[in-house]
């Protein structure tokens, strides 16, 4: 059992920090910005302390955990005025979930170093519901001795737990993995608009091609929401065009060409439009119906 801190109770952050205590067995403080989130949490599950602050989380503590939404979010509560790094233990780790640039990985895991405390960029895959079932996929750059302390501990909220290399190594991966779904779910989105338009059983058609080459996580977990036109819950349609922006500046520094990622970002500046902002990112087909947020289609 170890003292551990999370920060950023959100969609991700409040099931995550939940498995910490629930099957971890550790002793966990929690802070999120809007306070009433944490103090729900800690009524929730019966347990824990609410800090005020990321710094007064952090004291103390043998692991820190964070996931917020971006690099500036990610800024805010580490190295800004009283954030989590003016009050890490020396020999102890930080690990960041949340999805962010390699750039303020590798200039937090600098200033974590020099301060004299482990840091790993983890970023995750596998959803809400990865989230809420504690298997999610964390992918992990760092050094390898701060790894191998980490990971029993992150292992609490996952099925898969990797190094993938030095730091800033865990987003670069998390790049990848955006990359391959932003076409899949384009794809998927297609099919079933196509399929609606030519009349066809939706649930046959799916039950039957998810049993072939067509098959995939996102056809298994979002066809049915898609084909209802249900968008209200899952990964935001903002995080994710967050997410392709840090993959094509990341793809501009490495040479790396973009043009189905690039092309799918701008579908999704339409599904913004038309009020998708935190719709799930299946709502692709939404753009595809002119599905408009009260559910009408165009
Ligand atoms: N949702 C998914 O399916 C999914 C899957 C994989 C990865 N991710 C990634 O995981 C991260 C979190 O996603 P989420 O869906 O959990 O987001 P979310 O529900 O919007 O939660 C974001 C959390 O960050 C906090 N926060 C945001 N800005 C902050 C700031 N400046 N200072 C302090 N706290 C701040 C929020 O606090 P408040 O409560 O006060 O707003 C909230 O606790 C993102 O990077 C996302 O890309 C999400």
């Amino acid at each position: 059992m170890a003292k551990v801190a999370f920060i950023g109770l959100g969609v991700m952050g409040y099931p995550m920090a939940g498995h910490l205590l629930k099957k971890g067995g550790h002793e966990l403080t929690v802070y999120n910005r809007t306070f009433a989130k944490a103090e729900a949490w800690v009524k929730e599950y019966g347990a824990g302390k609410a800090a005020r602050t990321p710094a007064e989380a952090a004291k103390g503590q043998d692991y820190v955990f964070c996931c917020v939404g971006n690099d500036d979010d990610l800024r805010s509560v580490t190295i800004a005025k009283d954030g989590a790094f003016e009050a890490v233990e020396k020999g102890a780790v930080f690990i960041d979930n949340t999805t962010a640039s390699a750039d303020v990985a590798r200039e937090l895991y600098a200033t974590a170093k020099a301060k004299g405390f482990g840091f790993i960029d983890a970023p995750v895959s596998g959803g809400q519901a990865g989230a809420q079932n504690g298997v999610l996929t964390v992918m992990c750059g760092g050094e390898k001795a701060t790894f191998d302390k980490a990971q029993p501990v992150i292992s609490a909220y996952a099925r898969a737990v990797n190094l993938i290399g030095a730091p800033g190594s865990g987003q670069l991966c998390k790049m990848v993995n955006q990359i391959c779904i932003a076409g899949v779910v384009e794809g998927l989105a297609e099919g079933i608009h196509f399929a609606q338009k030519a009349g066809l059983d939706i649930p046959m058609v799916i039950d039957t091609i998810s049993k072939g080459a067509a098959g995939s996580w996102q056809m298994d977990n979002r066809w049915k929401a898609m084909n209802e036109g249900k968008y209200d819950f899952g990964f935001a349609v903002n995080w994710m065009r967050k997410d392709l922006d840090i993959a094509i500046a990341e793809a501009r520094k490495n040479g790396a060409h973009l043009p189905m990622s690039a092309l799918v970002d701008q579908f999704y500046s339409e599904v913004q439009r038309l009020g998708g902002g935190r719709w799930d990112t299946c709502s692709l087909l939404a753009r595809l119906n002119n599905q408009s947020a009260d559910g009408k289609k165009g």
